[in-house]
């Protein structure tokens, strides 16, 4: 087409100016995306056809959400149009290069987009638009550069509204990107700063008693070789190729057969396994001389005079003698640490069991079997675990870990993921059904963050975890539909109808579990709930927690569907179908929804839309952000409406460039929580994330807190969950903070909550300073009754790149009564905690 016949494309809508008298009325708008498919579908404008202009530098304005990160995500030949009838713009692109699996998505101002569809190219009739504004197929040079894309003439208030959409998010982008570093000049000059802090008791509203939770998931080694505090890796011999990125797994890592300086690989079995669930097993030619050695997760940290309970299962191949096997742990050197035995002759599968005592302390010790006669044995599931693990439990989780989690004061602990809950796939799914029962019969999981869950931490395990520590249990089941970003090959896709689009089967949500299977599942979700609070006698799941070890209910209160999901009509079709299930079933449990990755887009919005139209009672949200979002988002949560779900703010944390976890990152979370604490009549739960990471073994930073074998190592960020979880409030009371410097940046890093626990009827008063001088405050109680008050004040303060900065908690002299002086120091977070002493 010629640019002159092109001129004279329709304009649609009636031109609006904004008032500048030289302004076009119209002019064109060219939509296109990388060759490539990266980056998504950017926007250029143009007076005349000829000479164009980026809209926000290339910024995209959609991107494809398919399948993976890395090879898919890709918006390959965009078409944007627009409808004549509503104006709304509509744009259609290839997923991948076939050209057979294709994307729809629809705006209505080319700024908010609707959920994505992914389709076959021979629906494609269904999803084109009719009746869209003339557009033609253009190539322009932009930049340098010819692109390829699609042309229409637009009012020109439609390319500035794009353009200040795009300024407004750069200016956005700005303000989170503000960092300590740059405080010298942000605040040059400034002098301390006094506060006045003063309450109004009549405001004083309820709030969530759930406030300050755990999520724990089996991310960075969370799990085996961390909070399980089983000592074997790969105990069950079920390691393979396919549980992630690390090369050459099989089912004999982490063992060796040795003799002498020789070492072998251990040889594997799978005729006749002690279970289908884990089907193979170590083969050893024994004989004196050979041992079989385990060399732990970075090896076995022994503690000098514990206990350590070792077992196996064994039996003697056919035709073959048994005998005695002695167990020993050697240090690096290869000195005897513990020594022990078992007898193993029996022809079928028996658990053999005997207990280890360390001589010293050592790091990294190795278990090692040696059998003292000549025969093939058959061995699985050879364990070590220390006695003393947190509760004394069998099968426990280990002590010092656990009591950190613990000293948090969590109300609650959501598990078993994130990503980890829905899985890289639907065969990955976390099947809950499949972490209970005897160990030996446990359904090994390949984990999506590139490694082996044996899942002998199970949801067993986790029930009675949360039991031990005072928190509600928070399951979190997938919504029928895997992670978003999977890319794995499921049987789903392998075995789909002749015919059908394996592409759209093999990646994301749009191998959602078939139709004829989510019967099935949404009875396992019902069954969980059994499993937690039925009857142990007269229910089948009940029964089965009672052979577990625990006939009373764990009183399962809250159940997590879905996990950040991508909202597609594959996600809702699914998690409507389980939301209702359950609360018709069970109209007694919290149903916690999910409404995508970030605090805002089309997730969030359509996630929000649909837990309204449901009345799911909670959605969870998730949001990692820099530090500066937090300071200039304190009223996120102000202007939510009451009146819809709850919000359980499930994953959060600040993220600094490098991912350091330090004073800066602490302390705006400590200072974004005030703001939670104030709203938490709306946010029912929060819970950081991630947890727990291991030296050496870690996929995401920041963590909450980090750990090898031996040491534990909670970071900065940690003391502000610690302060806040041992510092929950019932009652908020509103407070004002009246300083004498008037700027806005000094104003939004003083942040300031006071709650009331009426267990105990203290009060609370927790304090931020993210300015670089001293605040002196005046606390004003006024209208709280305090009889002879005392106090203690818990103090986390450093330099803003300090990474090892701990709470430190004094007593709080200065409290006279209901007015008292404190100053803040700079970059600090501090809780006066205020006790009555009434009669005393
Ligand atoms: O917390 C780490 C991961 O972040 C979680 O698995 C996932 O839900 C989120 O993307």
């Amino acid at each position: 087409m010629s640019l002159c016949l092109f001129l004279t494309l329709t304009v649609p809508l009636q031109a609006i100016t904004n008032g500048v008298a030289n302004e076009p009325d119209s002019v064109y708008l060219f939509s296109y995306s990388h060759a490539d498919g990266s980056g998504g579908l950017k926007l250029a404008w143009s007076p005349n056809g000829n000479r164009w202009f980026s809209v926000a530098e290339g910024s995209s304005f959609v991107n494809s959400d398919f399948g993976p990160w890395g090879q898919m995500k890709r918006m390959l030949k965009p078409h944007l149009m627009q409808t004549r009838a509503d104006d709304r713009w509509h744009c259609i692109w290839e997923l991948t290069e076939s050209g057979n699996s294709l994307a729809y998505v629809e705006s209505p101002d080319l700024l908010q987009w609707k959920a994505q569809k992914y389709f076959d190219r021979s629906r494609l009739a269904e999803y084109r638009p009719a009746e869209v504004y003339p557009n033609v197929r253009k190539e322009v040079l932009l930049n340098g550069t010819v692109q390829q894309g699609w042309m229409q003439r637009v009012p020109y208030a439609t390319v500035q509204r794009v353009i200040s959409f795009a300024e407004h998010k750069k200016y956005r982008q700005a303000l989170h990107a503000e960092r300590t570093e740059q405080d010298p000049v942000r605040f040059a000059g400034l002098k301390p700063v006094e506060a006045t802090i003063e309450v109004e008791t009549e405001c004083a509203k309820p709030i969530s008693k759930h406030l300050i939770g755990i999520f724990f998931e089996d991310i960075n080694y969370a799990a085996d070789g961390g909070l399980y505090a089983e000592l074997v890796q790969n105990r069950d011999f079920e390691y393979s190729s396919k549980d992630g990125s690390h090369q050459g797994w099989d089912g004999t890592y982490a063992w060796a057969v040795k003799e002498g300086n020789t070492s072998a690989a251990v040889t594997i079995a799978a005729a006749d396994p002690i279970h289908p669930n884990n089907p193979h097993y170590a083969v050893l030619e024994a004989r004196p001389g050979v041992t079989l050695q385990n060399d732990g997760f970075d090896g076995i940290s022994l503690k000098k005079g514990e206990k350590y309970d070792f077992s196996l299962f064994a039996r003697v191949a056919p035709g073959s003698k048994g005998g005695k096997v002695v167990v020993c742990l050697l240090d690096q050197t290869g000195r005897e640490i513990a020594r022990s035995s078992v007898n193993v002759s029996s022809k079928e599968w028996k658990k053999q069991q005997t207990v280890l005592t360390a001589n010293a302390d050592v790091r990294a010790a190795v278990l090692s079997l040696q059998p003292q006669t000549v025969g093939t044995l058959h061995l699985d599931m050879i364990s070590l675990f220390p006695q003393n693990t947190f509760k004394g439990h069998k099968n426990g989780l280990r002590a010092d870990l656990a009591q950190t989690l613990a000293d948090l004061h969590p109300r609650f602990v959501r598990f078993p993921g994130g990503c980890v809950a829905h899985g890289d796939g639907i065969d990955n799914i976390y099947d809950w059904k499949g972490s209970i029962g005897p160990l030996e019969a446990r359904k090994p999981l390949r984990n999506l963050w590139g490694y082996h869950q044996t899942r002998g931490l199970g949801y067993f395990e986790y029930f009675r975890f949360c039991e031990d520590i005072g928190a509600e249990p928070l399951p979190v089941l997938a919504a029928g539909v895997p992670c978003q970003n999977s890319g794995t090959h499921t049987h789903y896709a392998d075995n789909c109808p002749q015919g059908a689009n394996k592409e759209l089967m093999r990646y994301g949500q749009q191998g959602g579990i078939p139709m004829e299977e989510m019967p099935a599942y949404i009875q396992d979700v019902l069954d969980l709930i059994e499993y937690a609070n039925g009857d142990a006698r007269r229910t089948v799941w009940g029964r089965k927690r009672a052979e577990a070890g625990h006939p009373k209910p764990f009183n399962l209160k809250y159940i997590g569907i879905g996990n950040e999901d991508m909202i597609t009509e594959v996600f809702e079709e699914r998690f409507a179908m389980i939301y209702k299930a359950v609360r018709e079933k069970h109209p007694e449990i919290t149903v916690v929804g999910t409404v995508g990755p970030f605090y805002e887009g089309t997730d969030y919005a359509e996630g929000w839309r649909l837990a309204t139209e449901l009345g799911v009672p909670m959605v969870d949200e998730h949001y990692y952000v820099d530090p500066g979002w937090m300071i200039h988002n304190q009223d996120y949560y102000d202007r939510y409406d009451r009146t819809k779900s709850k919000v359980y703010l499930g994953e959060y944390a600040a993220h600094l460039p490098g991912r350091p976890n330090n004073i800066e990152t602490a302390l705006a979370e400590a200072l974004y929580l005030t703001s939670v604490e104030r709203n938490a009549d709306v946010v029912e739960m929060t819970s950081y994330a991630p947890l727990l990471a291991k030296e050496g073994h870690t996929q995401w930073n920041p963590d909450l807190i980090y750990f090898n074998n031996t040491e534990v190592k909670p970071t900065v960020g940690y003391y502000t969950q610690q302060m806040y979880g041992q510092n929950a409030g019932t009652q908020y009371i509103t407070s004002h903070v009246t300083l004498n410097n008037g700027q806005e940046a000094v104003r939004k890093r003083v942040g300031v909550s006071v709650v009331k626990d009426e267990a105990t009827g203290d009060h609370i008063v927790k304090l931020v300073n993210l300015l670089p001088v001293e605040v002196s405050s005046t606390v004003k109680l006024k209208g709280i009754d305090l009889q002879n008050p005392s106090a203690v004040k818990t103090l986390l303060t450093g330099d803003p790149k300090d990474k090892q900065a701990r709470s430190v908690t004094s007593a709080f002299v200065d409290i006279g009564g209901t007015e008292f002086p404190y100053t803040l120091p700079a970059y600090s977070f501090t809780v006066i905690r205020i006790h009555e002493n009434k009669g005393k």
